[in-house]
């Protein structure tokens, strides 16, 4: 007799080295309990938790029971009958699923009465379904089709004549997946996925009996609540549910796990493939991030990576006002290298820099950097995380000693209550707001602080118990006043502020926090937010169990961002909630590399690891590695460069993977600077907006086109894995040359600088990243090959990583809390401009869009709209739908309008995903104190009904149609008709 014994999920016990890979479907989810119970399945004796059911423990002991409506990523519903199995001593036909394990018992899966009981289920679901095996899309990949198999079905006897759903009309308006309720055995998986995955509750079962039919909505699926998350889809045991690539092409042949390149969220993905082809992206349950779910984006929205507005041919040009001239890469490298030698040697070192993305891997990060402080000689390197999480890097490195979130995303499922800051997971980080929204239905309590009502604040079975919907720019007086609150109410966990921070630094702040001046009565005003609102959400802040603090841009983005960062942090540490799971510090990264980008130096004042260019002892670490003197002043942030281009000293820049003119703010200001400097050189995959002003635009590789590694918001270090040959090799004239990753690009362009950089693979660069980075010691391709992913710190004390950190004592040592004194922001509302802009982004669309605008999503986005509320609508005389001018003191443009209570009176709010509708052309460069981080989410304007586009649009439309012709490609903007 077999002795099995089980082992518990790998995300359960994040230091061990469970089977990533295993893909096997237990039929029900893992049970968390401790207790173990044996059991004998088929003569087979068997330990498995408490709590387990037959179905899982069965197949832990390799014995398929047949199922239909059983999936592990759901809770067991017990409606098709076919995992029945019998129990010594039990009477009747128990089904699997939701029959528990105990201690003790004798169990048969194969019996000829269950054999007959289950032929007899199947030929009921058979003779209602089409007979179209052969040329179904999901042959040979459909439960149906393999249970029919399983149970031995060999005829089915009640004919195919009587009623039956065959005629069934498909749903297709879904651009990526198709609904063909004919082949619907009504399993309700995908009604249970939408709602205990996803939590959108978009679909139901209508109908009873032979009636019952899933329905999405009224209609369709499209005009449902349906977000397009894929969970149905892939829960279906059918084809009923299936997508749409997989019609068109056939089943995949073989798959490639690899990572999302969208958001921090980070998850992870099997490519599956037929040849170079990708046929879908379906969600690696193993994923440490998602856990088997995904979003609309990383499921459905990779199609940009073949399309035609890619560009694979180097080119070059001398001025802006050129045709592009396409050449090869050897020539474009001696170009690129020629101008930087000249205008170096002309201008001085100074002059020339380089800016990544956070859309690049580690390994490209980790080169440019090296380029720019090894052969540009100077730390002019810089990162779009300057305009997004600087201030997180800045404030939890001076209050915690770390800039990074403190804990995994699986933590929330300890938490009591859960705060969300300037935050909208449902669009921004939807995989992690579904798990969030779990945690919520099971009673966790929901503070929301944003001027918005996001959709968390109301969605289905979620409710906020506060929503403080503050005015944007008073962030620094919501922290303080709940520090007043928590202060002066005797919340303080004084146990933990003793042993964990410094005494000092506490009594000052609380001291502070406890002046009248910052009581929620005071600061309440200057929020507009109660002050009864701000006391009660202050003390279920602090006496209600594990709270987490989750929070985003609308933090950063506004000129006290980093004071905010250190006051959430003070919170975190005053209340004892920070060091253990459940609790935390947690920014949610917009982009997919954000941390990973900042980890990689791409900072001009830090080495990678955070250590500072002053510092001797690391300056001589990375010396001796890179056999270069490297300079110990600290570079160019975006905004020197821009500035010092305008006033003639900054000359060159290498941006890589980033849009400065659409993502930065004061577009006209970015584009002075850029038409100031003598070559600007752009890697890129399209010719995006920054490459409307340059001199050389290398192609780049999607993230399907190479090898690395992307590091999520819970520091989660994932592979990125090449599927297909880099496209950036071919040619229109047919001649192709060798496609390169991103880093191999860099390389060269070092190599014809003539700094040798020779790695053979990307695995090569992170072994570099290790040897000289304390906190990434322990980590190599092979370590992330066998362990799936990991979370820095990672070396000799935490081989396998760090889930949650700061547990026994802060990375610093002792905490410290620091000051938070509100500042009104110098951006006012005046009577010329009146209302206040704050900007966001929806779920559809990604950052600038350049993705996401070249795929379906586009179906759900089209356009940035103007959300205003009612009052003010009609104050100005705007309806649903008008154009208006939306003017500051920066620039004006002119959007749609959409008519809203969302925002609030007062307040207006759009989204910047379409380079067109010039949202940064209204932004100003007021910015973050300490980083210089914009404050894209305060920004006085005044609304007026329009006719026509704003001078900017105009010119916009003409210059980008000329620059696109420069290049033989079509004009993409959207136009107002
Ligand atoms: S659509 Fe698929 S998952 Fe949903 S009930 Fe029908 S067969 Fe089951
Ligand atoms: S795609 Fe997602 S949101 Fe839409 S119905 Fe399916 S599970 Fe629900
Ligand atoms: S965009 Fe974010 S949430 Fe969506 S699949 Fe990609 S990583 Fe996951
Ligand atoms: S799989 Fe158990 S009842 Fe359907």
């Amino acid at each position: 007799m077999d002795d099995i014994k089980y082992s518990k999920p790998k995300h359960h016990q994040a230091h061990s080295r469970t089977s990533f890979d295993d893909q096997t479907d237990y039929g029900t989810p893992a049970s968390q309990s401790d207790k173990t119970v044996t059991l004998t399945i088929d003569d087979r004796e068997i330990s498995v938790p408490e709590g387990t059911s037959i179905m899982r423990a069965s197949i832990i002991a390799g014995i398929n029971v047949p199922k239909l409506c059983a999936t592990d990523s759901l809770e067991p519903f017990g409606s098709c009958r076919l995992c029945v199995v019998e129990i010594e001593g039990r009477r009747g036909y128990p089904a699997s699923c939701t029959t528990p394990v105990a201690e003790g018992l004798k169990v048969h899966t194969q019996t000829s009465k269950l054999a007959d009981i289950r032929r007899g289920t199947m030929e009921l679901y058979i003779s209602d379904h089409p007979l179209d095996c052969l040329t179904c899309a999901a042959n040979g990949d459909c439960e149906l089709q393999d249970m029919a198999g399983a149970v031995g079905l060999r005829e089915v006897r009640y004919g195919y004549e009587g009623e039956n759903h065959l005629k069934a009309e498909k749903d297709e308006s879904n651009p990526y997946f198709t609904f063909d309720p004919s082949k619907c055995i009504v399993c309700s998986r995908c009604v249970r996925a939408c709602e205990e995955t996803q939590g959108t509750y978009a679909l139901t079962i209508t109908g009873r009996g032979f009636e019952s039919k899933v329905a999405a909505g009224i209609s369709n699926f499209l005009e449902s609540e349906c977000v397009s998350c894929g969970a149905c889809v892939q829960a279906c045991p059918t084809a009923t549910l299936i997508e749409k690539t997989v019609i068109e092409a056939g089943t995949p042949e073989h798959s490639v796990t690899t990572t999302c390149a969208y958001c921090g969220v980070g998850c992870s993905f099997n490519a599956e493939m037929k040849g170079e082809e990708v046929i879908r992206m379906v969600p690696n349950k193993n994923g440490g991030a998602n856990h088997g779910h995904s979003c609309v984006k990383g499921r459905f929205a990779w199609g940009y990576a073949t399309h035609k507005d890619r560009i694979t041919t180097p080119m070059i040009r001398k001025s802006i006002h050129d045709e592009w001239r396409a050449v090869g890469w050897d020539e474009a490298f001696s170009y690129a290298a020629s101008e930087i030698i000249r205008i170096q040697a002309q201008y001085g070192k100074a002059s020339v820099g380089g800016i990544t993305s956070s859309r690049c891997t580690n390994e490209e990060v980790y080169v440019v950097q090296k380029l720019v402080r090894a052969v540009f000689g100077s730390n002019n390197v810089d990162t779009c995380a300057r305009v997004c999480h600087s201030p997180t890097g800045y404030g939890l490195k001076q209050t915690i000693g770390e800039s990074a979130g403190t804990q995994t995303f699986d933590s929330v499922m300890q938490s009591d209550v859960i705060f969300v800051i300037g935050a909208n997971p449902t669009d921004g980080h939807p995989v992690f707001a579904s798990q969030m929204k779990r945690r919520l239905r099971e009673g966790a309590k929901l503070i929301i602080a944003d001027p918005r009502a996001i959709d968390l604040v109301n969605s289905p079975h979620v409710k906020a118990d506060y929503h403080l919907k503050l005015r944007p720019g008073t962030n620094v007086a919501l922290i303080s006043a709940l520090g007043h609150v928590i202060v002066t109410e005797n919340l303080v966990d004084e146990d933990f502020v003793k042993g964990r921070c410094e005494w000092d630094s506490f009594v000052a702040w609380s001291d502070f926090v406890a002046l009248p001046q910052n009581s929620p009565e005071v600061l309440g005003l200057a929020m507009g937010v109660p002050a009864e609102e701000l006391r009660a959400a202050a003390r279920l802040f602090a006496t209600g169990g594990n709270a987490s603090i989750y929070y985003g841009l609308g933090v950063t983005e506004h000129s006290q961002g980093s004071t905010m960062v250190m006051g959430i942090a003070n919170l975190a540490m005053a209340t004892g909630n920070i060091g253990r799971e459940g609790v935390g510090v947690n920014p949610l990264r917009g982009q997919n590399n954000v941390q990973g980008s900042c980890d990689m130096g791409s900072m001009p004042h830090e080495f990678p690891g955070y250590r500072h260019v002053s510092d001797d002892a690391t300056r001589t670490l990375f010396e001796s590695a890179w056999k270069k003197p490297l300079s110990n002043d600290p570079g160019l942030r975006i905004p020197n460069m821009l500035d010092n281009a305008i006033d003639g000293t900054f000359k060159a820049l290498y941006c890589v993977g980033e849009d400065i003119v659409q993502s930065d703010p004061n577009t006209q200001h970015v584009t002075h600077a850029l038409e100031s400097m003598e070559c600007v050189i752009v890697q890129d995959l399209f010719l995006n907006e920054t490459a409307m002003f340059a001199h050389v635009f290398f192609p780049g590789a999607s993230f399907l086109e190479k090898s690395g590694t992307f590091t999520n918001a819970e520091r989660r270090i994932s592979p990125v894995r090449r599927v297909m040959t880099p496209k950036n090799g071919e040619r229109a004239d047919g001649k192709h040359e060798q496609g390169m990753e991103d880093w191999e690009i860099t390389a060269k362009l070092s190599n014809a600088l003539g700094y040798d950089m020779n790695y053979a693979h990307a695995s090569e660069i992170m072994d570099e990243v290790a040897e000289l980075t304390p906190t990434f010691k322990g980590v190599s391709f092979k370590k992330l090959d066998e362990l799936g992913s990991i979370q820095w710190p990672c070396n000799d004390e935490q081989p396998f990583g760090t889930p949650t950190m700061h547990i026994d004592e802060f990375v610093r040592g002792k905490g410290k809390f620091f000051l938070t004194e509100y500042v009104a922001t110098s951006e006012k509302v005046t009577p010329k401009y009146p209302l206040i802009l704050t900007t966001g982004r929806i779920l559809s669309q990604y950052n600038v869009g350049a993705q996401t605008r070249r795929t379906k999503n586009v179906t759900w986005h089209h356009e940035d709209v103007v959300e205003i509320h009612p009052h003010d609508a009609s104050e100005r005389g705007v309806k649903e739908g008008d154009w208006v001018g939306i003017a500051s003191r920066a620039g004006e443009t002119v959007l749609r309008v959409k008519i809203t209570e969302r925002v609030q009176p007062g307040v207006i709010y759009t989204t910047f995903h379409h380079p067109e509708s010039g949202a940064n052309v209204i932004t100003t460069d007021n910015s973050d104190w300490a980083t210089n981080c914009p404050e894209f989410k305060v920004t006085a304007v005044q609304v007026s009904r329009v006719n026509q586009l704003s001078d900017w649009q105009q010119h916009y439309q003409t210059f980008s149609e000329a620059q696109l012709a420069f290049a033989g490609k079509d004009l993409e903007a959207a136009k107002i008709d």
